[in-house]
């Protein structure tokens, strides 16, 4: 068999100009394609004899070998190259702003706006806190004591981890905000914490996860005829009505003193809910005089410092608002729903713009 090096040579060379996928195509069949020159070699092994055929075989194996490696890794070069070409030509920006109306914006997003619009327009300020939160500040921090029966009213979900050696619950309420609002801070304080609570609860009018908005007050004046009066105006304002149909009712929670409940009234017409009208009443609102041993729990003096409280149930307030009956319907993710109740994103909620428009 022929001298094999000048190939060898031909072939190095031929590397050195491969700098695309079409050059290293051409080369591969140069090479290894039908007429390809170590295929024709490959070809004349037949005539040689047994011992040389062997030789001449292993010699030429060994050629088209390294060609395939370089084929290989060239191509993997060629890819990566183009892929991140791909990338960094074809990247969205996702900070941009759209243009597109096709999006909406979930009730309950648009309710929580909503409140927070009006009570920062009311100088509140607003806090949040962790939905794994503490059994202690979910519980015993408001006044609730181990064995105390409102324990078992919320069907805790327990969560499987501890944090400073308490054991962790989904939050039940947003009431927990209070305590490490106080705590983080010296009174006064006026501020809401809107946000995710979680019982395990299911059925027509309870889902086991919801939003409340938490409220409170803390000075040296604040009483009850404050607390009224603070909720008249923003549901007024929230439903966009001069006078609200509501009423208080006295309650019982153990972290206020004295403790009332604020339903609203409305009507019922088919699917439709007509608020301020006939004689159903939703409960929408739990409230009261903050307990002085919640004071004393968060290092506050209760001959000092007193104040009010109050935490509001959002899908109540987005059901009697927009008339939607069923509560389920929040969170079945139907596009067609979130069409109909969804709000357009740029309409954002401003009482004076119109809360709602
Ligand atoms: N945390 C109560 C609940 O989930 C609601 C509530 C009642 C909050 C009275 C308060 C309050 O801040 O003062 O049922």
């Amino acid at each position: 068999m022929s001298d094999l090096s000048p190939v060898i040579k031909n072939i190095e060379s031929q590397k050195k100009s491969v700098n695309d996928v079409g050059s290293l195509e051409k080369m591969r069949l140069q090479f290894l394609g039908k007429k390809g020159e170590i295929t024709l070699l490959m070809k004349e092994l037949g005539k040689l004899s047994p011992e040389e055929r062997k030789a001449a075989a292993e010699e030429l194996n060994k050629v088209k070998d390294s060609i395939n490696d370089f084929i290989s890794s060239k191509s993997e070069e060629f890819e990566d190259n183009l892929m991140s070409e791909q990338l960094s030509s074809e990247r969205l920006d996702l900070t941009l702003g759209t243009k597109s109306t096709d999006g909406r914006i979930h009730p309950i997003t648009q309710v929580i706006d909503e409140v927070i619009a009006i009570f920062t327009d009311l100088d509140f300020c607003v806090a949040e806190g962790p939905e794994v939160e503490t059994d202690y500040n979910n519980f015993t921090a408001l006044n609730t004591s181990e064995n105390h029966p409102a324990r078992q009213m919320h069907d805790t979900f327990y969560v499987n981890s501890e944090t400073d050696g308490m054991p962790n619950v989904l939050r039940t309420h947003t009431s927990p905000v209070q305590i490490r609002s106080m705590l983080q801070g010296k009174p006064p304080f006026r501020l809401i914490a809107p946000g995710k609570t979680f019982r395990c609860d299911n059925d027509q009018t309870h889902t086991p996860m919801f939003h409340q908005v938490e409220g409170l007050v803390i000075d040296t004046t604040s009483n009850m005829g404050h607390l009224k009066g603070c909720l008249e105006t923003f549901l007024k304002e929230f439903f966009e009505t001069d006078v609200p149909k509501m009423r208080f009712r006295p309650s019982h929670f153990p972290f206020t003193e004295p403790s009332a409940e604020v339903d609203i009234g409305y009507r019922k017409e088919g699917n439709q809910i007509i608020i301020g009208e006939g004689d159903s009443w939703l409960e929408i609102l739990g409230c009261g005089m903050v307990h002085p041993n919640v004071l004393k729990n968060v290092n506050i003096d209760p001959d000092q410092y007193q104040g009010y409280a109050f935490g509001v149930g959002i899908e109540r307030l987005a059901m009697l608002k927009y008339g939607i009956s069923d509560l389920r319907t929040f969170y079945d993710n139907d596009l067609r729903w979130l069409k109909h109740f969804g709000f357009v994103p740029l309409d954002i909620p401003s009482i004076s713009g119109g809360l709602s428009r």
